[in-house]
């Protein structure tokens, strides 16, 4: 079975793509620093894919450490997540981010070279879209970010051409994901955020499990039908689903091609409260609060191009993120706290 190496396969994206590599006939290789994820997933991987997943427990931008990797294994491709990721903390730690996320990226290519691995997906977001692009965001769009996270995923997204255009047969597919959300069926991976969540479904979880009073709506005075902020959330196990797709369309063509992924369809936070409440049966108290910096109304992919290219179309509903999610808020009290 062709290996591929999942940088930051420990984590939210990373788990659920090694597990869709595996039910389609890859093995993938996990190396994570576990700096936002712990190795009791690695266990859990293994118990829902009945198979053993290598794991390395090293940084992405040691390039000595990644040497050592690929030499024990023949890859013939990286999926690369290994990164930071909250948005509020890069404005806060501009430095800290373009270090860590350009070097993460730019180790993992030398690397590549060096083994002469030809094939990479990476991690990109709809972040990169201008804010005043017009929806549905199509990957032909304006580029251009409101934050030093967004900036390190456009720059990555050119550092990966730029070694593309230098190295004929040399493939890349930048997938631009919408909003991630949901976990495995199996219940034993999903989401498990650090701290008080960022983000809406873990919060609304969180809020659903008891551990806090009531969700903070930010702001109800947006031009949308119910005043609350639109995106397009896609399950993530659709979206893991998509990186096996990319990994074939990347044997079959070279040079780096972005595209989105995402449902196509967006969903207000008053919508996924109500959706959230139907799957779980619980009733989730909220307020509604000031808008949150930096938050723009409504977006949503155009998801033509995976359909053309990769043959995905988003198959899981709003009803089955929920659904999920809430399972695995259940479950993770279950789970062994190593950290
Ligand atoms: P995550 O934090 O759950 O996973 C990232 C993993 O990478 C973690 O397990 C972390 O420990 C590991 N890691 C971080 N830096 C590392 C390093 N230097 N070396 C080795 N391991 C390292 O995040 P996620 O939500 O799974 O996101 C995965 C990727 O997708 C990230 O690049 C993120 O920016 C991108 N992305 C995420 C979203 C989202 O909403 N979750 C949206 C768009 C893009
Ligand atoms: C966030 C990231 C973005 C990333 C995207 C992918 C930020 C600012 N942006 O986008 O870079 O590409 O995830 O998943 O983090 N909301 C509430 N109350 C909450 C939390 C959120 O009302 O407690 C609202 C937000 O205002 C927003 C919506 O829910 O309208 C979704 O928020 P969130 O889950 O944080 O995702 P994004 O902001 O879309």
């Amino acid at each position: 079975m062709p290996e591929i190496l999942v940088t930051g396969g420990a984590g939210y994206i990373g788990s659920h793509t090694a597990a869709a590599l595996a039910a389609a006939g890859y093995s993938p290789v996990v190396i994570d620093n576990l700096s936002n994820s712990r190795e009791s997933v690695i266990a859990r991987l293994e118990k829902l894919t009945g198979k053993k997943i290598p794991f390395y427990n090293a940084d992405v931008r040691d390039g000595a450490a990644l040497d050592a990797v690929f030499a024990k294994h023949s890859f013939s491709a990286a999926i690369h997540f290994a990164g930071l990721k909250a948005v509020g903390e890069s404005v806060q730690q501009p430095l800290r981010y373009y270090e860590h996320n350009l070097t993460a990226t730019m180790s993992l290519l030398a690397a590549m070279q060096k083994h002469g691995v030809k094939s990479l997906i990476f991690s990109s977001s709809a972040t990169v879209y201008r804010e005043d692009d017009e929806v549905p965001y199509i990957e032909s769009g304006e580029l251009g970010c409101s934050n030093p996270y967004g900036w390190t995923k456009l720059f990555s997204e050119q550092i990966i051409r730029d070694v593309c255009a230098a190295n004929p047969g040399f493939s890349a597919v930048l997938l631009r994901y919408f909003n991630p959300i949901g976990a495995d069926k199996s219940g034993l991976i999903g989401e498990e955020p650090q701290g008080v969540p960022n983000n809406l479904l873990p919060y609304v979880s969180q809020v659903a499990a008891g551990i806090r009073p009531r969700l903070s709506v930010f702001g109800n005075d947006y031009p949308t039908p119910d005043g609350t902020c639109i995106r397009d959330y896609i399950h993530v196990s659709d979206l893991a689903r998509a990186h096996a797709l990319a990994l074939d369309f990347a044997a079959n063509n070279a040079g780096a091609k972005a595209i989105n992924i995402g449902t196509g369809r967006g969903y207000s936070v008053l919508e996924v409260v109500a959706a959230f409440e139907k799957a779980s049966g619980v009733k989730i108290p909220f307020e509604i609060t000031g808008r949150r910096a930096g938050d723009i109304p409504e977006y949503f992919a155009n998801p033509a191009l995976a359909r053309e290219k990769l043959g995905f179309t988003a198959e899981l509903g709003i009803e089955e993120m929920c659904r999920d999610a809430w399972r695995f808020e259940q479950n993770r009290k279950l789970f062994p706290e190593e950290k």
